[in-house]
């Protein structure tokens, strides 16, 4: 028996509802709560580890690929230790851990930044042996703070701007800044305005669009975190947003939206360091952090862009782009930097109970 088309069409629209409201339905708990700490809230006349589970609050609102919240905490009276959730790794685009490593380096970097705000002194082991354990931070109390309160303060206000950005200068001066506050041996940040390498930049996103949009792998993996409700939209339209990444050929539409958005910008920045590993990556992302919470402090955006980072053919010829500097050969993140013409919102992040070791 032949089925009309009007029928098909029918039972069509009726399975992408199912599936929508399937995706709506099962969607994991994550909201903007997290973003509503207060600092009168340090639990003074608590224990010693209910006063340093408070400061993974602000660990948690640290940028991550995809927002994948790849972090896991064990809190004890004096440390906190720092573990990968490989679960959440992007095995697509982050097939080498750079970006997990990155994340991770992040959250510490907000971790260091709250301790030093609360009174504490704190020393990193990086690596200290156990499986997915990347860093033990031991934290004293200390007699004297010595947190900068801007770096602190921007936490709360530090988020990714993908709008286009203004043509307007950043003073040398707030430039010098926010590098100072920035800086360490290890890692190497490169700034610049030069329109050659701006183009050849563009050049490498648009070519590593087009590999990663024509796989199929990579669509799911990112319509998997689009519907998960983590990366702008929410809810029914995280749901769409994911349908049409993985379904419609957005690639090219993707290429025109990033090109215009490397044209608005005029700073572009990129950070290297000496080895490609999982303890520079970490490195890396302290720096990275560091840098945005210096930016966002002085109201300037940054937008990490890491598409041509995330395929082999590209990745090489981004270390080619930039001045060498002998022994910081390795990329870890290439980002935009400038004043955002808009406002954006806050993303969501899982609960702090979700991401605690408990024993
Ligand atoms: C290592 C790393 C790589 C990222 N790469 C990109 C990227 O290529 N494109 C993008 O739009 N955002 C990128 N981001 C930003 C994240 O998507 C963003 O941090 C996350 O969605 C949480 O949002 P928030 O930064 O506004 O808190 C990256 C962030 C990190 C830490």
């Amino acid at each position: 028996m032949a089925v009309s088309t009007t029928k098909v069409v029918v039972i069509s629209i009726f399975l992408i509802l199912g599936m929508v409201l399937a995706g709506v339905l099962m969607q994991p708990e994550a909201s903007f709560q997290a973003w509503d700490i207060k600092e009168s809230d340090f639990p003074v006349n608590d224990s010693a580890k209910e006063k340093l589970s408070f400061l993974l609050n602000y660990a948690i609102l640290a940028p991550s690929s995809h927002n994948s919240q790849p972090w896991k905490f064990n809190v004890t009276n004096d440390s906190i230790l720092v573990f990968a959730d490989k679960t959440r790794q992007l095995t697509v685009a982050d097939a080498d851990q750079r970006e997990l490593y990155i994340s991770l380096g992040c959250a510490l970097e907000n971790l260091i930044v709250a301790a030093d705000h609360f009174g504490y002194n704190s020393s990193v082991v990086y690596f200290p042996g156990e499986k997915d354990l990347a860093a033990k931070v031991v934290l004293q109390p200390a007699v004297n703070s010595s947190g900068d309160p801007r770096l602190f303060s921007a936490i709360l206000s530090r988020q990714t701007n993908r709008n286009p950005y203004e043509p307007r200068e950043i003073s040398e001066a707030d430039l010098e800044t926010i590098k100072g506050l920035s800086s360490d041996a290890d890692v190497s940040v490169f700034i610049t305005r030069d329109s050659g390498i701006k183009k050849s930049f563009q050049d490498l996103v648009m070519q590593a669009n087009a590999i990663q949009y024509s796989d199929v792998n990579f669509k799911s993996e990112l319509g998997h975190w689009l519907g998960q409700g983590v990366m702008g939209p929410t809810g029914v339209r995280a749901k769409m947003a994911q349908l049409a990444v993985v379904f419609l050929d957005v690639g090219p539409q993707q290429s025109k939206k990033d090109a215009d958005l490397i044209n608005s910008t005029l700073y572009l920045g990129f950070i290297s360091t000496a080895n490609n590993d999982s303890i520079s990556s970490v490195k890396a992302g302290m720096v990275l952090e560091r840098f945005w919470l210096a930016a966002t402090a002085l109201g300037i955006s940054l937008h990490p862009m890491s598409q041509a980072l995330e395929t082999t053919q590209t990745k090489a010829e981004i270390a080619e782009l930039l001045p060498a500097k002998p022994g910081m050969m390795q990329v870890q993140q290439a980002f935009r930097l400038g004043y955002g013409k808009e406002e954006v919102v806050h993303s969501t992040r899982r609960p702090l109970q979700e991401v605690l070791i408990t024993q």
